[in-house]
């Protein structure tokens, strides 16, 4: 190698040290010139060929010019680690003092998000809230609703009886009480929605549980009759299922109404066009919602509402039935089995 080139391999060199950017940079930078196969490191192999006076002058020259390539290489190393090391402590700050989301958010139950949906619909048409409690006086879970002590109902609904046997006391199996209470203690016009957990002696599988949820509805003025009971329902259906949902009705029996009727759900899936291959209705084109009627005026007259001035409707239907329409659920027990990971799903549902 002419002492020129040498000197050229050499230049280039410290450029392109002088241009590295990153460590990573001067790792290629190293490889190419100051590597094995370098135009330097072969050049120094060639000087043990040369003939004795000239290897001394190559030596040094080479020698030279490796030394500094070495030099400018390592303090090259050096400012880029600084330079590495500040960019660490830059980008890898941590706010020690920002705050934290450790423990992750909650959600409220569908059931209790469900009623105060239904709820806010009812009141939405200027209807109150009502509640009674869930322990409560046979009078008022049958008698004042004209089931009798001798009612097949009142054995029929398969009652929770509070200790000792004839406390008069159950757990309610309805929410319909919460009527008579309302009655006894407001004055008509009356237009109250009253959701509430009630119980029976049922089997606990995918559509029945010992502790279901109701909603009652009860309207009590001059001049009501079973026509504003069809246009409230109809509108109560469309809000939560949308757009074309109305109910039927089927005569049927309760011994606190006259007429009273079963109310079915226009199918929410099918809306009734093509029932024949519907899975929600099983080819019905309608849903079993609840129980509604005209309230019977012995009810009004046990709970001190005069029969020959007022009339009234009521109505009550299964919450946790109708949030699984709502929902598309198929088990009722994941309602109640409390898996966070079931609820937090509807957590954007407030
Ligand atoms: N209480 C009834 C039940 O649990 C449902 C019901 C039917 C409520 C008719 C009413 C009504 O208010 O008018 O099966």
């Amino acid at each position: 190698m002419q002492p020129e080139e040498v000197d050229a391999a050499r230049d280039a060199a410290l450029a392109a040290i002088a241009a590295a950017s990153d460590l990573e940079d001067l790792k290629r930078v190293r490889t190419e010139h100051a590597g094995d196969r370098s135009p330097l490191a072969l050049a120094n192999r060639e000087i043990g060929a040369l003939p004795p006076q000239a290897r001394k002058e190559a030596g040094q020259r080479v020698g030279q010019a490796r030394g500094a390539v070495n030099q400018a290489l390592a303090a090259r190393q050096e400012v880029l680690e600084a330079e590495h090391e500040e960019r660490i402590l830059v980008e890898e700050t941590v706010d020690v003092t920002l705050p934290t989301d450790r423990r992750p958010a909650g959600a409220r139950h569908p059931i209790t998000t469900g009623s105060e949906l239904i709820a806010d619909i009812f009141v939405a048409m200027g209807w109150e809230v009502a509640e009674g409690p869930v322990i409560e006086a046979e009078w008022l879970n049958f008698d004042a609703l004209n089931l009798g002590a001798d009612h097949p109902a009142r054995t029929m609904q398969d009652t929770f009886w509070t200790a000792p046997e004839g406390s008069g006391v159950v757990l309610r199996t309805h929410t319909s009480p919460v009527q008579a209470r309302t009655m006894l203690t407001r004055t008509p016009p009356i237009y109250v929605v009253c959701p509430g957990r009630v119980f029976r002696t049922d089997e606990y599988d995918a559509t029945h549980s010992p502790m279901f949820h109701q909603v009652e509805g009860l309207a009590i003025d001059e001049g009501i009759s079973m026509a504003h009971l069809k246009g409230t329902l109809d509108h109560f259906a469309t809000q939560l299922f949308g757009e074309g949902i109305t109910t039927r009705f089927r005569p049927s029996y309760f011994p606190f109404t006259e007429p009273s009727a079963e109310v079915d759900l226009r199918c929410f899936v099918c809306k009734g066009v093509d029932a024949a291959s519907c899975r929600t209705c099983r080819g019905e084109g309608w849903i079993e919602w609840g129980g509604c009627g005209v309230v019977n005026p012995r009810v009004l007259t046990a709970c001190g509402v005069d029969p020959e001035r007022y009339t009234g409707f009521a109505f009550g239907m299964g919450i946790d039935r109708t949030l699984m329409f709502r929902h598309g659920l198929s088990d009722l027990r994941a309602l109640f089995e409390g898996d966070i990971r079931f609820t937090t799903a509807f957590g954007s549902e407030l």
